[in-house]
């Protein structure tokens, strides 16, 4: 389906070519019921002769009857027209049901400004369509818009199509076969989903709290016919999600919560897995929001978000969704942050729970799995040794804790920057060196921010830095990191490998930036293990079914999560690691809650 001059036809004959489809086009058609010659145009207004409703209706007819002859006969059909109104396509669809065949809308896009370059070089020559620009003006006010439909797939008809069609070939050979519903989809090379399959299988291993979820959860279902947007880092880890998600019922969209996180073969593998998926590795920024736009396209009830970028969008330029959805999840410290503010304003229109502040999520994700693969990605992007080596950490909280103490346990020498004097001291009683910025920038050789707040290395710190001093980020944002004033410094900047810029300074010295100042963990390697994944997205998992079942009683505000999800998250990470604990005796619980009992 698509407007006049969007290349349908063009596109359903490389079809054709590639499936051995036949194809009817509702021009042939309907000149063919005239009784016109069908190269010949014939041009009238939209709602005149052979153009009129009358007529429209008994082309469409004619298509489906036409289609049914040769769906009976084994073939597969393309049928090419505009398809404006609903019950057309509705009734195509019922087409292909009553002769058990899939059915896929794909809809043809192009520019208006495109599409009108394309209508006036055809005016003058011989063609089958009749289409002109004031035609397709008429068109797009008379196009009854798509439900969401999972098997509804948008091609770019200014981008090679004949890739986009090969992609969806190999989904629509499936669907013939009533397996697979094809996802919508924006990603790189649908080649890497084999590849990325492998990847998502390898992590789902040690994710064994999350895969005793998912067995329930396909038994109970308790997101059937729930629509589900998600936000997230499009890992191996998260694709196990979706597909605890999926096993649940939901209809689940995922698009990137970092544009450069993405590992390309899981957005692949999960495009395979029905999941529909909207993320490639290295977006712009105009390509990272059209996706986010891309996933509340699909009007979802639950969300889940990872820096809060999908709830501010929805709370900013899609207010009309906000009455549709029951509630949503939040998964990093800098997303809680911005999501309490907004509720702080008054503004947040649905409860949120805040994964980030379960006890089975900060303590371990933050502090082990960011602790690990910060350094993981720092020693992919570089080769350094760390032993010898000053780190500075600035921010102590719980990411700045387990980056400190995995460091150290690598050899580092390591200076603890903060803001909190609690934070201070305790970094300080840990054995490290604490001091103000203005000195450790001095001093150190590595520097990683992890503090959720705003350029925490600035100009000054920059000029004091010594020759090769490395920079990287670990924190939410790209913005702890003040870049534009380590440019307005520098006078050249070069990239001396993958994930490594080097900033050349106007008095000699270089002062290296790693992934571009954007999570180093992820940016330059796979993010946190997906063992210690397993526990926040056991959270995620637990609170969104929560969510479903407790959206009546809740408010518009920030909710920590349920304790007894919390604690049900630990029992079972515990169980599978086959780590039992003891309990509490009748005379200890007696105990524990009476005052009487002293010395
Ligand atoms: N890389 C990852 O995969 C990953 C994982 C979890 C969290 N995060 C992100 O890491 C950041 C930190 O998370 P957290 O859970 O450790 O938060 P936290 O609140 O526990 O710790 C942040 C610390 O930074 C300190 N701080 C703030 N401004 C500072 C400044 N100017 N100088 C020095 N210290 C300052 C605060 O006092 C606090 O102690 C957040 O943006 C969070 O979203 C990243």
């Amino acid at each position: 389906m698509g407007f006049c001059g969007c290349g349908k036809s063009t596109l359903a004959q490389s079809l054709a070519k590639i499936s051995g489809s036949v194809v009817i086009s509702s021009d042939i058609v309907r000149k063919g019921l005239a009784g016109i010659d069908c190269c010949q145009h014939h041009f009238e207004d939209t709602d005149q002769g052979i153009y009129s409703p009358e007529m429209t209706q008994n082309t469409y007819q004619a298509m489906y009857a036409q289609a049914e002859d040769a769906l009976k006969e084994g073939y597969s059909v393309i049928l090419d027209a505009t398809f404006l109104k609903e019950h057309q396509r509705k009734q195509a669809e019922e087409c292909a049901r009553r002769n058990n065949a899939g059915f896929v809308i794909l809809e043809v896009k192009l520019t208006p400004e495109l599409a009108q370059k394309r209508l006036e070089k055809r005016l003058d020559k011989p063609s089958v369509s009749d289409g002109r620009w004031e035609v397709y003006l008429k068109q797009i006010k008379a196009l009854e818009p798509l439900a969401v439909q999972p098997n509804h797939v948008i091609i770019d008809s200014s981008k090679s199509t004949d890739k986009q069609l090969l992609t969806y070939w190999n989904f629509l050979n499936p669907i013939k076969e009533n397996e697979v519903v094809m996802p919508n989809f924006d990603v790189k090379d649908m080649s890497l989903a084999a590849l990325g399959k492998k990847r998502v299988d390898w992590a789902g291993r040690e994710m064994k709290t999350l895969s005793l979820i998912k067995e329930r959860f396909e038994k109970e279902k308790p997101f059937k016919g729930i629509r589900i947007a998600a936000c997230l880092h499009i890992t191996t880890e998260t694709a196990n999600l979706g597909l605890v998600l999926k096993a649940g019922g939901a209809d689940l969209t995922l698009c990137a919560s970092n544009p450069l996180s993405t590992q390309d073969e899981t957005a692949a593998a999960l495009v395979e897995h029905g999941i529909n998926t909207f993320a490639i590795h290295g977006e712009n920024n105009e390509s990272y929001y059209r996706h986010i736009a891309a996933a509340l396209d699909a009007k979802p009830q639950l969300t889940v978000d990872d820096g809060a970028d999908l709830v501010a969008t929805l709370h900013s330029q899609r207010t009309e969704l906000l009455n549709g959805i029951l509630g949503g999840t939040e998964e990093t410290t800098t997303g809680v942050i911005r999501l309490r503010a907004l509720a702080d304003s008054g503004k947040l229109r649905y409860p949120i729970i805040a994964v980030n502040d379960a006890k089975t999520k900060y303590m371990f994700d933050n502090r082990y799995g960011t602790g690990q693969s910060t350094l993981d990605g720092i020693t992919r992007a570089t080769n350094f040794l760390w032993a010898s080596k000053t780190v500075v950490v600035v921010g102590y909280g719980w990411c700045g804790h387990g980056v400190a103490m995995r460091a150290k346990g690598m050899g580092a020498h390591i200076i603890v920057t903060e803001v909190d004097p609690v934070k201070a001291l305790e970094a300080v009683m840990d054995g490290f060196s604490v001091m103000p910025m203005a000195e450790a920038a001095k001093l150190g050789d590595i520097f990683i921010t992890v503090t959720g707040d705003k350029h925490v290395i600035d100009k000054d710190h920059f000029k004091v830095m010594k020759d090769g001093a490395t920079l990287a980020n670990s924190g939410h944002f790209n913005s702890e990191i003040n870049i534009p004033a380590l440019e307005s410094l520098s006078c050249g900047k070069d990239t001396i490998r993958p994930s490594v810029e080097e900033y050349k300074m106007k008095d000699g010295r270089r002062i290296y930036l790693l992934g571009e100042g954007r999570l180093i963990n992820l940016a330059a390697a796979e993010g946190h293990p997906a063992a210690v994944m397993d526990m926040s997205f056991a959270n995620q998992a637990l609170s969104l079914e929560y969510l479903v079942k407790n959206h009546t009683k809740l408010e518009k505000k920030v909710y920590a999560v349920p304790e007894e999800i919390d604690r049900a998250v630990a029992a079972t990470k515990l169980a599978s690691l086959n780590i039992s604990i003891d309990t509490l005796s009748a005379e200890q619980i007696k105990y524990l809650s009476s005052w009487q009992e002293g010395t």
